[in-house]
């Protein structure tokens, strides 16, 4: 990495977690998540999952006509793990690089998982086969037992399940999805597994579970897993500034339309691709960790996941960047993370 004043060019990064719907909404905010990173990992989670083949290749074609044609923009697919998923499907998958990995959401646990494994146990036999494929497993680390307090759900999934898993297939490369807690922080870090890592969202990093009730209640603060304590939201600036290798970006950009956001029962998600990419800069900056914001944004992922580094790089700039306060889609209007704000770093174009 080089940073001379205040200018940085490091390896163009990659996000490891993104949402990006499909029709109308796709077309919109797909070019957002192109415009910073190279490559994507696709959550499968639309109204109709993805969870097979053909349902993937669709999607991906998809994604790719709603971009610009000179766009090297690169969607990787998973798959959405349910009950019926067939082991024949998930390998030929897997062997056609068709699917980078498939994605486990306990049920009911967020936005469209109601086709999510209600007991792990059902899939034992498609964790046995990625484990030996080396297929890697995408976790929603949550439970969703509703008498589970909702600030303790991602705590008591890795004591309940993501230990009884690792034990059970101990080298299955599972990665535990936007982290919130100092106990994931902990257990990843403790494990310091070459099968076991972690991403990190730029509003966990930013914001604590107070943040979403300044002024009344913040429904674009919202999102799965909730926000945390202050010492949860410290905890994971610390894992990025100590330039843990097993960690990396994953925004979870996650878009919804306005009226579903302030809807009487709102939404989940936070659609940070227009900033997430200054955001985590922002952070590294106040960590005083710049050193490592390569090793976290483009090294750290691609690594866990067995591919090459990006060969092209990215330059940022430390100069000022209103974050647009809102798209339109027809009649309805989706509000980015930051809406309106300014950050210090900006794209150099
Ligand atoms: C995501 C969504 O809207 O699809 N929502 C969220 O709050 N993060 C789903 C998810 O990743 O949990
Ligand atoms: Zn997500």
């Amino acid at each position: 990495m080089s940073e001379y004043l205040k200018k940085i060019t490091i390896i163009k990064p990659d996000d490891w977690h993104v949402h990006l719907r499909d029709n109308e909404i796709l077309k919109k905010v797909s070019q957002y998540t192109a415009k910073f990173y190279k490559r994507a990992i696709i959550m499968p989670n639309l109204n109709k999952p993805i969870t097979n083949c053909l349902e993937a290749i669709t999607y991906r074609h998809e994604i790719l006509n709603s971009m610009e044609s000179n766009n090297k923009f690169d969607p990787l697919m998973i798959c959405y793990l349910t009950n019926e998923t067939s082991l024949e499907e998930l390998n030929l998958g897997f062997i056609k690089k068709i699917f980078v990995g498939a994605k486990l959401y306990p049920y009911s646990c967020t936005t469209n998982s109601k086709k999510g494994i209600k007991n792990v146990k059902n899939i034992y036999h498609i964790l046995e086969m990625m484990e030996k494929i080396k297929m890697p497993l995408l976790i929603h680390g949550e439970e969703n037992d509703t008498s589970i307090d909702i600030y303790d759900r991602e705590a008591k999934f890795i004591e309940n399940t993501l230990e009884i898993l690792r034990k059970k297939f101990p080298e299955l490369k599972i990665i535990l999805e936007h982290v919130t807690t100092q106990d994931a922080v902990s257990y990843i870090e403790e494990a310091n597994s070459p099968y076991l890592a972690g991403t990190i969202t730029p509003h966990h990093l930013m914001f604590n579970r107070n943040n979403m009730f300044i002024n009344g209640i913040q429904p674009y603060l919202y999102c799965l897993p909730i926000l945390k304590r202050k010492k949860h939201q410290m905890a994971l600036r610390k894992a990025i500034a100590n330039g843990s290798k097993n960690f990396f970006l994953g925004s979870d950009t996650a878009p919804h339309f306005h009226r579903n956001k302030i809807n009487f029962f709102g939404y989940a998600g936070i659609f940070n691709a227009p900033c997430s990419f200054l955001c985590y800069v922002s952070v590294f900056e106040e960590m005083k960790a710049l050193k490592y914001l390569q090793s976290f944004c483009s090294e750290n992922g691609p690594k866990f996941y067995n591919m090459p580094i990006n060969k092209d790089t990215i330059t940022i700039v430390k100069k000022p960047y209103k974050v647009m306060k809102k798209i339109k889609i027809g009649d309805n209007i989706i509000v980015p993370f930051l809406s309106g704000k300014k950050l210090d770093w900006s794209i150099e174009i």
